[in-house]
């Protein structure tokens, strides 16, 4: 894969720097399904998370390098040496192991830890050569490099490299950096710094200006290698790099972008849909690639130009990205069969427990509503609970209008029927008001949000919900054409799971943060 001068090393980093987001974490079993999934993509690296952050994360790391396939995969470590242990402990058992060590090099960052140049410069060498000790394949990374002093940038790379650093990324930390500085910055580096031509060069910029596929395009034109991103471009603020922008860019524009990635593009709308589901993060309807509308052709003029030829609209076909595009819908009397031909077609692998769920769900579905879209199934999927679950809604009767909503609720408590009956200002505040009467708790709503997954009435709607109690977070996620009854199953969705996380895995929140640099 080296010796391939227009090879980019595809670096996803949506386990650790898109969790990290606040709001965005991940349980257990979704982080190992995500990593799979990155995995099959035909990711290169997959940085699974930052190990000596809490316990979930050291567990996530290993079970990922356990699991791993083809993929590198990576954990983060901080400039310090039990980081790097931890870290190390985390990843030693994947086929591919990799540590990515930083510190944060600009006056800024360095003011943090109060370190001088020197003093800094001196703990680089000792980390760096620590993980080297280690592990073969070690990135390290100068924080906030785009802020750090131009000589001051070239000393600290230089001296990653002799202590054995194998990747060396130029982080854009802040989202400050454009295109042309971008470029030139990787490629200054080069031709300046000695030994440089001996590791692979990587960019990793964030959103803040809107600028970062942008920026680590350009990256690339000026010889870096590796690019790092998210799926969806998930991160803090405004995010990371997307990855489904930089390898379709590569992709699409070969003619004067002459690099290619090893990423297979039919599974990128699958992987963006189950990303969005469990991190709770919705995808904007216009966003490139992989929103709802980057294929819709609405207006007249476009659909009669589409009709005649595809190529008068369309830089790049739905089906490239995972989009299937003219399969037929479902109805009432698809059978078992069928579904399951469905969800392969989807690029959705169930279990046969599963497929018992998700069907008796479809049936119940396709007797309310005619057609039964590719998105209702895939809604279907992503709102499948997690079976032995204390509290399950049993029955929901509302009535509202003009005066105030009224909402009776009967549910399962730990196997035990219980109702109760609430108003509320609206339906929905009323339905989760009487959740709270059955099952008292202090979970703060931190987000709920709505979405119809196909056109008309008759469609389901989405419904996201995020709580947060005492720092955990936990979200729920539900389907159904009743608004309502969707916005109740997601609701106590995301309870069950903090249910789950106060008793059996404990308080499972990060305790150190990446930014925590000393
Ligand atoms: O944005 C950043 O600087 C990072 C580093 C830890 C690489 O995420
Ligand atoms: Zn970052």
């Amino acid at each position: 894969m080296m010796n391939d001068k227009n090879r980019v090393v595809i670096f996803d980093t949506t386990l650790r720097d898109g969790e990290q987001s606040p709001g965005a974490t991940m349980t257990h079993d979704e982080k190992l399904e995500i990593a799979e999934l990155l995995d099959d993509m035909g990711v290169d690296v997959i940085e699974a998370g930052f190990p000596i952050a809490s316990e979930g994360d050291f567990r996530a790391v290993s079970e990922i390098a356990e699991r791993s396939k083809d993929a590198v995969i990576c954990g983060l470590a901080r400039a310090q040496l039990p980081d790097i242990d931890r870290c190390w402990e985390a990843v030693k058992n994947a086929g591919k192991p990799r540590i990515h060590t930083f510190i944060g090099t600009s006056p800024l960052h360095r003011a943090i830890p109060n370190l001088t140049k020197d003093e800094m410069a001196e703990r680089i060498e000792q980390t760096v050569t620590h993980a080297r000790n280690l592990c073969d394949n070690v990135q390290w990374s100068p924080m906030d490099a785009t802020r750090t002093e131009w000589d001051y940038l070239c000393r600290v790379v230089e001296i990653a490299i002799k202590s054995g650093a194998t990747t060396i990324n130029i982080p854009d930390t802040v989202g400050y950096t454009a295109p042309i500085e971008s470029a030139d910055l990787i490629r200054r580096l080069i031709e300046t710094v000695p030994g440089a031509d001996e590791v692979i060069f990587a960019t990793h910029c964030h959103n803040d200006l809107g600028m970062a596929t942008a920026n680590s395009l350009a990256a690339v034109e000026g010889g870096a290698r590796q690019i790092e991103c998210t799926i969806n471009g998930l991160g803090e603020r405004a995010g990371n790099t997307a990855l489904e922008e930089v390898v379709m860019a590569l992709k699409v524009r070969n003619d004067i972008m002459p690099y290619h990635t090893g990423i297979d593009t039919k599974k990128i709308m699958h992987i963006s849909r189950r990303v969005s589901t469990v991190s709770g993060f919705p995808v904007q309807f216009n966003k490139a690639i992989v929103g709802k509308n980057a294929f819709a052709h609405e207006s007249g003029i476009h659909q009669d130009g589409m009709l005649k030829n595809a190529e008068t609209f369309e830089i790049m076909r739905p089906e490239d990205v995972g989009i299937s595009g003219t399969s037929l819908p479902l109805g009432k009397h698809s059978g078992r069969a069928a579904l399951r031909a469905k969800l392969k077609e989807l690029g959705v692998d169930v279990g046969d427990n599963q497929l018992k769920d998700i069907f008796v769900r479809f049936k119940d579905l396709a007797d309310r509503k005619k057609e039964v879209f590719d998105d209702d199934i895939l809604a279907l999927v992503s709102a499948s609970g997690d079976g032995d679950d204390a509290l399950q809604l049993v029955n929901l009767h509302v009535t509202c209008g003009t005066g105030p909503a009224e909402a009776t609720l009967e549910m399962e408590i730990d196997g035990k029927e219980e109702s109760a009956t609430s108003e509320g200002d609206g339906p929905v505040d009323a339905t989760f008001k009487a959740v709270r009467m059955l099952h008292p708790n202090k979970a703060r709503l931190q987000l709920y949000q709505v979405h119809a997954v196909t056109e008309g009435t008759d469609a389901q709607a989405t419904v996201s919900v995020r709580l947060e109690e005492d720092g955990m977070i936990a979200t729920g996620q539900s389907a159904d054409t009743d608004t309502v009854v969707a916005s109740a199953k997601a609701y106590i969705h995301a309870l069950n799971r903090l249910i789950v996380r106060r008793g059996k895995t404990g308080k499972d929140v990060k305790e150190i943060s990446y930014r925590d640099v000393t």
